[in-house]
């Protein structure tokens, strides 16, 4: 019984620490805001609107890119995931969002 839990303790760990990493690549990224603008539109602009104000979603303008990438990679609440995007596109979105 003790050790299939330690195994799971280790996976577990395992993977919160590569995603910790993951943001930390993403932000090591020089982005493309132009680029940015154009996967904000396909992905983003129809919850939080094309200039990020949002309506009925968050107003997103402005917000710094490791909060972004980190919503992105976790998709809270009804928001939906984003990390099967690669990691240029996530970086492009969220330099985008904090140049709006
Ligand atoms: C289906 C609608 C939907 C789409 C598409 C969507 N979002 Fe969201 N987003 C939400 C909702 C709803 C929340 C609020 C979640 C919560 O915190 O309860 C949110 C929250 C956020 C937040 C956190 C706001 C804050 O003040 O902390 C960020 C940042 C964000 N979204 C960025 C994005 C980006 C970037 C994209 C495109 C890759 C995107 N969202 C696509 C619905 C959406």
């Amino acid at each position: 019984m003790r050790q299939p839990i330690v195994l799971l303790c280790v996976v577990t760990l395992g993977c919160g620490a590569s995603s910790v990493d993951r943001v930390d690549d993403i932000l090591a990224l020089s982005a493309d805001t132009a680029r940015g603008a154009d996967l904000f539109s396909e992905h983003c602009a129809r919850c939080h609107g094309e200039d990020g104000a949002g309506g009925s979603f968050p107003d997103i303008r402005g917000l710094d890119p490791e909060t972004v990438i980190r919503n992105m990679l976790a998709g809270p609440s009804s928001m939906p995931e984003f990390g099967d995007l690669p990691d240029a596109d996530i970086a492009d979105i969220a330099a985008h969002v904090d140049a709006l």
